[in-house]
């Protein structure tokens, strides 16, 4: 497919060798990711560590696809100094340029992660990676995560299932929901892995998976309904310059098009009945007697 003629200037996104993951990265990304931090951490009754550990001094914590690593920022103020945590993200533009000296962001993908890090972590966290990882590397990723954590470490997902959004009887929406769903079959991207993520845990060996399924409310006249709205209408915007890079996928021929769903979108916010999302927060821990190499 050609690509659909580009007027805006298109956002910057990530260039790691490889990597399809489809949103941008710059500062309108970033105000994006605190207002999803809120909603998804509301979501948890403000929970946003699940399994059942108590860190401290010499533990590890490590936030794999960290983005602007509102994550482990918010960890931090309620754990002791002296735990080390790690980020890590494909790409270094979102990261905090003033962290809290525990705190180090770096550059690396979960499927290859340093050799030196097998046996190392108390805690792994991967939240909302979903537009990230092929299907392939689900187990390659879930693989590395059990390598670099301790036994009887932890991991942690926090993820959301876009693809069901897709019967929302909004048309508009529901067309930038075939665009979301024609964007990562193009790139081969896992949009139901929150539904297969037990299993994967089990395949990669781990014990003690947990799972807590939220029913999130799309639409007017819900909690949170702004920041609900902005969170969504600017996932779809950064959708924007790959979908038409990408030729439009026979729905969308142009950026006007595209624009024209994006306002749609926002009138049928407004006027149309709330719809819902799946969103899962799944734990489990690598086996007590379990080293890695
Ligand atoms: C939606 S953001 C979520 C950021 C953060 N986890 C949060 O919850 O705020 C997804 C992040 O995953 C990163 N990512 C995508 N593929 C990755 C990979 N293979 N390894 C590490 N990070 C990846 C992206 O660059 C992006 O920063």
């Amino acid at each position: 497919m050609d690509p659909a003629p580009i007027t805006h200037a298109p956002r910057d996104h990530q260039e790691y060798p490889g990597a399809q993951y489809i949103l941008p990265t710059d500062g309108l990304e970033r105000k994006r990711l605190a207002v999803q931090h809120a909603l998804v951490k509301r979501m948890f009754e403000d929970r946003i560590l699940f399994p059942p550990i108590h860190l401290a001094k010499g533990d590890k914590v490590l936030d794999s696809g960290t983005g602007s690593g509102t994550w482990l920022l918010d960890l931090a103020t309620s754990v002791d100094a002296s735990v080390e945590m790690i980020g890590f993200d494909i790409e270094s533009r979102l990261f905090p340029v003033d962290p809290p000296r525990n705190i180090t962001f770096r550059v690396n993908s979960v499927v290859d992660l340093p050799a030196e890090w097998s046996n190392t972590f108390t805690l792994v966290n991967q939240r909302l990676v979903v537009l990230g990882l092929e299907i392939p590397q689900w187990p390659l990723a879930l693989g590395e995560m059990f390598r670099v954590l301790r036994p009887g470490g932890w991991v942690q997902f926090l993820e959301m299932v876009p693809e069901h959004v897709g019967e929302t009887g909004r048309p508009n929406t529901d067309q930038l929901i075939a665009l979301m769903q024609a964007v990562g079959k193009a790139r081969n991207i896992y949009l139901g892995c929150a539904y297969n993520l037990p299993k994967m845990l089990a395949d990669a060996g781990f014990v003690d998976i947990q799972q807590e399924w939220r029913i999130q409310k799309i639409g007017k006249g819900v909690e949170e309904d702004s920041a609900q709205k902005e969170n969504m209408m600017e996932l779809f915007r950064g959708m924007k310059t790959p979908v038409l890079k990408a030729g439009g996928f026979g729905i969308v021929s142009s950026e006007a098009d595209y624009d024209a769903l994006l306002e749609g979108m926002g009138r049928e916010w407004e006027e149309m009945p709330a719809t819902d999302h799946d969103v899962a927060a799944i734990w489990a821990r690598k086996p007590s007697e379990s080293g890695t190499v």
